[in-house]
């Protein structure tokens, strides 16, 4: 798909992950961030890290990502809603950005760190004792198919054993939730929804056979291969 095409595929989600907004306030009231540094770690758009600041005066937000057309538009979010100088958005790799920090967020982005042991244990040495971090990461809810591990990679791990590769990194489990079925079915559905309507408005547009072969895909895969197989855990971690 061209640069228009995948710009406009992202509109319609609120993040990059499935979460309810009554969720993501339960995360950010687990969190208790204070008027210290948070920094979020594969951040996207960061509009989790932008809530944490619009509701914690004195926080100061850093998101990082390598995606720029994500943080272009963190950062016009950040500038309409009067948190540009508490949130900076900086274009860099999440794996080797340099310590303390008092707080961080890494949400669907272990793979930046290459696999999910590996962030936590990251993780562990960049925040500061003392510090939290909300930790958001797929696991295997259900025995995976082949197709399923063809499509996800096979660093993902049943939830007892990333609790276990947490508590081998040194965390403390502070809290644990994991999405339900509907905020699955609604992240799969707004992550469609920008093309499928594309789609109606442009039947004759030459991109149109490719974005149906895509919408059609990931819906078949979402339904046929992961849903209720692939789960998304979010953890408050403490150390
Ligand atoms: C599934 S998205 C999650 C985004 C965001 N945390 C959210 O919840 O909306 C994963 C993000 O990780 C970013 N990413 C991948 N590799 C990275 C790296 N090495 N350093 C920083 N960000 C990375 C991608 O660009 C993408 O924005």
């Amino acid at each position: 798909m061209d640069d228009e095409l995948n710009a406009l595929r992202r509109t319609r989600m609120r993040w990059n992950t499935p979460l309810s907004e009554a969720h993501a306030e339960l995360l950010l009231d687990r969190m208790a961030p204070g008027p210290g540094d948070l920094t979020d770690f594969g951040c996207g758009w960061g509009e989790l890290l932008l809530r944490a600041a619009g509701r914690t005066p004195g926080l100061r937000g850093t998101g990082v990502d390598t995606d720029g057309t994500s943080l272009a538009r963190g950062r016009a979010a950040a500038r309409e809603r009067g948190l540009a100088a508490q949130v900076e958005f900086v274009e860099a790799d999440a794996a080797t950005w340099d310590g303390p920090v008092g707080r961080g967020l890494c949400i669907g982005a272990s793979h930046a760190f290459g696999s999910t042991k590996a962030a936590l244990d990251r993780l562990a040495r960049v925040v500061a004792p003392g510090g939290r971090l909300l930790f958001g990461d797929g696991y295997w809810a259900a025995p995976p198919s082949p197709t399923a591990l063809e499509i996800f990679g096979g660093d993902i791990l049943p939830l007892p054993e990333l609790l276990d590769a947490a508590a081998a990194a040194g965390w403390q489990v502070l809290h644990l939730s994991a999405a339900d079925q509907r905020e699955w079915d609604d992240f799969e559905s707004t992550s469609r929804a920008a093309l499928a309507e594309w789609l109606l408005a442009h039947p004759a547009d030459p991109r149109a056979a490719e974005v149906r072969e895509w919408l059609g895909r990931r819906l078949r895969e979402y339904v046929g291969d992961y849903r209720g197989v692939l789960g998304f855990t979010y953890l408050v971690l403490g150390r």
